[in-house]
């Protein structure tokens, strides 16, 4: 008998804490205004990383374009007849960007040679699509060569056709436009050179017409146009540990990534052999994407641009290799003229090649980040000096530095303290963690100082099975959890000015680090839960936070529940973002205080699902995705349905 007393009193304990959680009421003061919202608040981003620009957003199809990887014909296949060959030339310059081309001989007249190129994991080829071939070439011996071109499908049907006729005994690029007849996921491309003559032959590329805003030989539209959807604040650029390299001579150098294409030098991209147990022995870098080309993106879907440039050491995962501090010149001169080919005027140096690429406005650079996840005193000495020097010249170029690689620790410590103390302007903080830890941390910046340096939370994504573990998916736990440490983020708005979930895209055939916000093949993309979390908030940040509470108190995990609110004041609308985490369906109760009164409808955008494994994927792209409703506001105090796993937004306008 005790013992049923005993369970009725827990039972009806439980019952009544649920009631009363049932029963709890939001207040959004709308008359106590606290930090505005930075415009840079929801950024993206990007790296080099999961072949995210070559084989990803840059739309090059070719692999291996000019012969420069590190075994000369990788990505190539020769067919090759009794009397015709192929040799590998180094035109042995010193400094030259492009040293190698290949070297054709066909003494067969009624045979070609035939040379083919795979593509990255194949070629994406759209039926109805326009294609730009193009290569260099010089006939070395002969009347002319004529060059077939074709598309071939992974069974062997031919899909496009194209011949071009080379003549010239000097280099000269040659151009040819053809149509595909069909589309075709995995495509190869194939050359067959015939005639009996040498050619030789360098920078052999295929670009598709539709690429983003039609621009020749640019970026993949599909990509781009993901990202202009999520309207972000920010692009973040080249990102990441590319940045520092594994070795300094293999850092990047956005100087070497400006101007003529094939004057850009190849380079082995690190993640090329990063990780043991993802290999990509394929993965280099043309920079074919390099910085105008980011620039420009970043003026066109209306965000800031955020370049981080090496600050004289390389990656201390890797080598650890710094630059002596006396000897950093250089590196600082790099970031100087970047800011110059950046903003300054057209008689500047760096100011007319901006020009001269087709940009004689300035792109307005406003910030930038010095190192990338750079820790220890060595790091301070050399950040020190780089602050100097930039704030000399240009006092109002806001500066980012590096807190390492973790949340906390030792190295967090020291670098948060020493650059605190040295009142640095913003503070790229990162974290790779699991989706509890997320959630545990949505009061993280609530006790920062609001007068010190500002944090920019420069990659963070949460890690389902373990931090670059290649289990990890991006499935609707951690985009959720990821969610409820957001409005912490957005509570903490006059602490927080920047932040951007890492790494941005993915290939499905040659990833080496997941989760990724975007993944893709060659065709098609498609934007994960975590995306479509990023895309929300930054959709209805707002301008100027308002305080959401629950007793007087901040909504952070209490019920595992998680809330913000914001004002936008361009359509007078509050923005209320609520997370639930719980597995149980509740309603909830808001109540406005400090507003006349409000529309008679409020829009609702929800992002659910039950099942916390769930993700999108290529065949079922928008399994998760934000469902968008309206329901009618009777007064200043109404209630909404907070489903269980669900992260939401509600807008309401305000009426005078
Ligand atoms: O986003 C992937 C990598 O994670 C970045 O390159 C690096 O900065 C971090 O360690």
């Amino acid at each position: 008998m005790l013992k049923f007393k005993l369970l009725f009193c827990i039972i009806s304990l439980f019952s009544i804490s649920n009631v009363q959680a049932q029963n709890n009421v939001f207040t959004i003061k709308v008359n106590e205004p606290k930090s505005l919202i930075q415009p840079t608040m929801w950024g993206v981003f990007f790296e080099d990383i999961n072949m995210g620009a070559d084989g990803g957003l840059y739309a090059e199809l070719v692999k291996n374009r000019s012969f420069e990887f590190a075994n000369p014909l990788m990505g190539w296949k020769e067919q090759r007849q009794a009397g015709s060959s192929i040799l590998i030339i180094n035109k042995n310059q010193p400094n030259h960007p492009n040293p190698r081309f290949a070297r054709i001989s066909n003494l067969n007249v009624n045979k070609p040679y035939t040379l083919s190129n795979e593509g990255f994991r194949g070629m994406g080829i759209k039926q109805n699509n326009g294609y730009d071939f193009s290569i260099w070439a010089q006939l070395k011996k002969g009347k002319n060569c004529v060059v077939t071109i074709e598309l071939v499908t992974n069974t062997g049907e031919k899909i496009a056709s194209s011949n071009l006729t080379i003549s010239d005994t000097t280099w000269k690029q040659y151009n040819i436009q053809f149509t595909a007849n069909a589309t075709e996921p995995k495509a190869k491309l194939q050359l067959s050179f015939s005639g009996e003559m040498v050619v030789d032959v360098d920078m052999i590329s295929l670009f598709p017409q539709d690429t983003w805003k039609k621009r020749p030989k640019g970026l993949r539209a599909d990509l781009v146009q993901l990202l202009a959807d999520m309207k972000p604040g920010f692009v973040r650029f080249p990102g990441g540990c590319i940045v520092e390299g594994r070795d300094l001579v293999n850092r990047y150098q956005w100087k070497k990534t400006v101007g003529k294409i094939e004057e850009r030098e190849v380079m082995i991209n690190r993640w090329n052999t990063e990780f043991a147990h993802r290999l990509t022995p394929d993965y280099y870098q043309t920079f074919g994407l390099g910085f105008f080309e980011y620039f420009q993106m970043s003026e066109d879907i209306g965000a800031e641009p955020l370049p981080i440039l090496n600050c004289g050491m390389a990656c201390q995962f890797n080598t650890a290799e710094v630059v002596a501090a006396e000897a950093l010149d250089p590196y600082i001169q790099d970031a100087l003229d970047l800011i110059e080919f950046a903003n300054g005027n057209t008689n500047t140096k760096w100011g007319k090649l901006r020009a001269d690429l087709g940009h004689p406005e300035p792109f307005n650079l406003k910030f930038l980040g010095i190192g990338n996840e750079n820790w220890g005193p060595q790091y301070i000495e050399r950040v020190k000096v780089f602050i100097k020097a930039i704030k000399e010249k240009y006092p109002t170029i806001q500066l980012i530095n590096s807190s390492g690689t973790d949340d906390a620790g030792e190295r967090f410590d020291y670098l948060n303290t020493e650059l605190r103390k040295m009142n640095a302007d913003i503070i790229d903080e990162h974290y790779y963690r699991d989706p509890a830890w997320f959630r545990q941390n949505a009061k993280r910046y609530d006790s920062y100082n609001l007068n010190g340096s500002k944090v920019f939370a420069g990659e963070y994504a949460a890690q389902s099975k373990g931090i670059a573990s290649s289990e990890n998916r991006n499935n609707w736990n951690c985009a959720l959890s990821e969610a409820a440490f957001m409005t912490g983020l957005e509570r903490n708005a006059g602490v927080v000015y920047m932040a951007s979930y890492a790494p941005l895209f993915a290939h499905v055939d040659a990833w080496q680090w997941t989760p990724d916000l975007i993944w893709m093949d060659n065709l098609r993309s498609y934007g994960t839960p975590n995306y479509y979390v990023q895309k929300m908030f930054s959709l209805n940040k707002g301008n100027q936070v308002i305080p959401i509470v629950s007793n007087g108190n901040v909504i952070a995990g209490e019920d595992s529940l998680y809330a913000t609110a914001s004002i936008d004041f361009k359509s007078k609308e509050l923005c209320i973002k609520i997370v639930n985490t719980a597995n149980k369906d509740r309603t909830q109760t808001l109540e406005f205080s400090g507003v006349k009164k409000l529309a008679k409808n409020a829009t609702i955008s929800m992002l659910q699902c039950n099942n916390l494994l769930q993700t999108n994927s290529l065949d079922n792209p928008t399994l998760i995705n934000p469902k968008d409703s309206v329901i009618s506001v009777p007064n200043k105090q109404f209630t909404i349905s907070v489903p269980a796993y669900s992260f939401q937004v509600i807008r309401v306008k305000m009426m005078d």
